[in-house]
Formats: C-alpha cells, structure tokens, sequence
C-alpha cells in the first residue's frame, strides 16, 4: 500500500478522505463511526451558539433519478445542526479523546456579530478539535438571515469574518465557498486576505430537484409547498472540479479542500488532479455508507502505484497543467496540420445525429 496520508496546513491526515459536514457528522455516534471506518478527518455538522433558532423539517431531501432508477443528485433543505453548542463542546471533546490521530473539524456558521463569531471560535477551541471550517456557503433557510451562502456571497464579509475568527484562535481555517457565484476566485482570496489557510468547495448548489407530476408540487413537499434547497451528489462534480480548478489557477499552491459528487476513488482522485489536498464526502456516505473509505484508500494506493506517485502531496493539481483556453487548442490543432478541425464541420451534420455525437465525444 503507498503512503496515502498527508499533512494539510500543519496537520498529518492519516489519508485524505474527510467526511463533509452534515448527516455523516451530525452527533458523536456518526463521527465515532466515521473514524473507526477509517476516514482520514471529519468536518462536524455545523454549530452555532445555542441562542441561534434551528428547526428542521420533514421530508427535506429529495433525490434525482435517471429513468432506470439510478440515484445520480440529492438536494436537501437541512439547515445547520439542531443540537445544543453545550452538548457538542463534550462530545468534540470525547471525541478528539476517543480517536486522538484522526483530524476533527469543527465548522462554525453565525450572524454578522464578532462577538458572537469569537464566542464560538474560542468556546470550541478549548475542546481540542484541530481545525475550523467557516460555513459561508449553506444556500438555504439561513442566507434569509443574512447567514451562510449570504456572506459567502459577499468578499468583504468573508475577509472579515474570517479575520475575526483569525484573531482569536491559532488553528488552522478553511472557509468553504459556495459555488452560486460567478466568481468563487474572489470570495477565496477574500477568505487567505483574512486569514484563512484553506479554502473548501464546494456546498451544495440552489436547486429544485423536481416535480411530482401527480401532486403537481415540487420536492421535497412539506405541507404542500416546497423551498429551493442544495443539491449535491454525483451530478454537481463537474461543476465542483470546474470551480476547484479556478481556485487552484488563480490562488497556486494553497490548500484546496476538494468538494461535490465523489462517489469513489475515481472522483476523489479528480478532485486530488484539480488541486485538492483533501476530498470530503457527504451525500456518497448517506447513500453508500461509511465503509465506501476502504475503496477511496485502495483505489488511491492503487493509482499512486501505477502512476510512479510516492507521495498524494507530488500530484496535488497535476492536470491543471492541461486546462487551456479554447483559442489556444484551436491554435493547436492548427499547427499540427489537424484534420479533425474540419471533419465534421457543421453543414455536414444530418445523417444520423447519434453516431455524429459519438464521434465527436472523448469517451
Ligand atoms: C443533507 C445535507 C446536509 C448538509 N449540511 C451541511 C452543513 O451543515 N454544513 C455544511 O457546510 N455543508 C453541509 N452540506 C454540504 C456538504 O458538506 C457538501 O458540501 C455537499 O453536499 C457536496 O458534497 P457531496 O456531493 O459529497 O454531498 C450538507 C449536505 C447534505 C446533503
């Protein structure tokens, strides 16, 4: 087996597969679980003070399904942990005592108080978690309060937010983006001009998952009526590797917790090419179960043997190198004399638009 593990901003992962904040992590049962199947870290449900209203309702997920029946997106309306801020500083404390060579991080989100943000930086500090994961990314319910993917939205209360929790703890910071923005570069580098030694992306992207042509209400329905919600799983990771790309080309050589549709190594192993030194999973183990780690750390091991890799660290953004503008492989395949610039010109299209796509496809 290679060496798989990784230290990110000062801190040694066993491997770098972490759990994404929510269900997986929503209690000490979860976490507990998630280490003892061998995830590398966990990033905890998101907490805030107590005082902060959360109530939940139900049903609040819905799925997307191909017509065969496969599951290929999700998107819940779940706001952020509904569990007291006085039952989570012990159980982060059982917690790091139970596994003390896993990474827990905690993931915070607040209103736009200082006081309140430097409350629970420095109440959960003392419990002994090892990192903090800044949520101004969760696209429904709180951004109505001017909370989550509100402040993500805007770079100036990135930067400040993140300063505020800078100034009251040395651990190390990621801020996790939300991919509804133009540009996720900007709220990035807002995110290390604060202070920040990691960004995450993505959260989930504002969705309606779908219709019940019976009902005729979208989903999830409650009560009969429904609220965009977050959609995740497989079909947002061209979409996550698109955004992680963008950071990783404006912002070289910063820590990229990779996020969005892993559902095994594979992606994972995308995420690691893109410029993530982590890669979270939250919806592949609500779906999967937390026993998918075993197949994440085969089938890297098993990648890194092949390609020569001794270290994850050594092909962190390796295929960046290949993104390119579109003028620029035009001008390449110009240089090469390429016939395949003019092979299927479009006034040749026409005769039978399947295999005319297949042959245009890259796999
Ligand atoms: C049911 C559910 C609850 C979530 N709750 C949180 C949360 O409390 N805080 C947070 O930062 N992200 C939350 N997320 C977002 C995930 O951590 C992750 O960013 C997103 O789902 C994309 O990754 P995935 O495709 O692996 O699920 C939640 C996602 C789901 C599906």
């Amino acid at each position: 087996m290679a060496d798989i593990s990784i230290e990110v901003n000062g801190v040694k992962f066993p491997n770098p597969f972490v759990i994404g904040s929510g269900p997986p992590s929503t209690n000490f049962r979860t976490i507990d679980k998630a280490f003892t199947a061998g995830w590398g870290g966990v990033v905890a449900k998101t907490v805030s003070l107590s005082s902060t209203p959360v109530m939940n309702v139900n049903p609040r997920y819905g799925k997307l399904k191909t017509p065969n029946g496969d599951i290929i997106g999700f998107e819940n309306i779940e706001l952020i942990s509904d569990r007291t801020l006085e039952v989570w500083l012990d159980e982060f404390k059982r917690i790091k005592d139970k596994h003390p060579d896993k990474v827990l991080i905690a993931s915070l989100m607040e209103s736009y108080e200082k006081s309140r943000w430097q409350d629970l930086t420095g109440l959960i500090a003392d419990t002994g978690v090892d990192m903090f994961e800044l949520n101004f990314s969760c696209p429904h319910g709180h951004p109505e309060t001017e909370m989550g993917a509100f402040m993500g939205q805007n770079k100036e209360m990135v930067e400040e937010v993140t300063g505020w929790v800078r100034e009251v703890s040395k651990l190390p910071i990621w801020a996790k983006m939300t991919p509804d923005i133009t540009d996720i570069t900007a709220p990035a580098k807002a995110a290390f001009d604060g202070g920040a030694d990691g960004v995450a992306a993505i959260n989930t992207i504002p969705s309606i998952v779908g219709i019940n042509l019976e009902s005729l209400r979208p989903m999830p329905t409650v009560e009969g009526h429904s609220t965009p919600g977050g959609f995740s799983y497989y079909a947002v990771k061209p979409l996550a590797l698109r955004k992680v790309s963008e950071i990783a080309r404006a912002l070289k050589g910063r820590d990229i917790s990779g996020i969005g549709g892993v559902i095994s190594s594979h992606e994972a192993i995308e995420f690691i090419l893109m410029g993530s030194s982590t890669v979270q999973v939250c919806t592949g183990v609500m779906l999967q179960g937390y026993g998918m780690v075993d197949e994440l750390n085969q089938g890297l091991s098993d990648f890194m043997d092949k390609n020569g890799f001794k270290t994850v660290r050594e092909f962190v953004g390796h295929s960046l190198q290949y993104l390119t503008t579109h003028h620029h492989l035009v001008d390449m395949k110009i240089a090469k004399k390429s016939d395949a610039l003019g092979t299927n010109r479009d006034e040749n299209w026409g005769k039978d638009i399947t295999k005319e796509t297949d042959k245009l496809a890259s796999n």
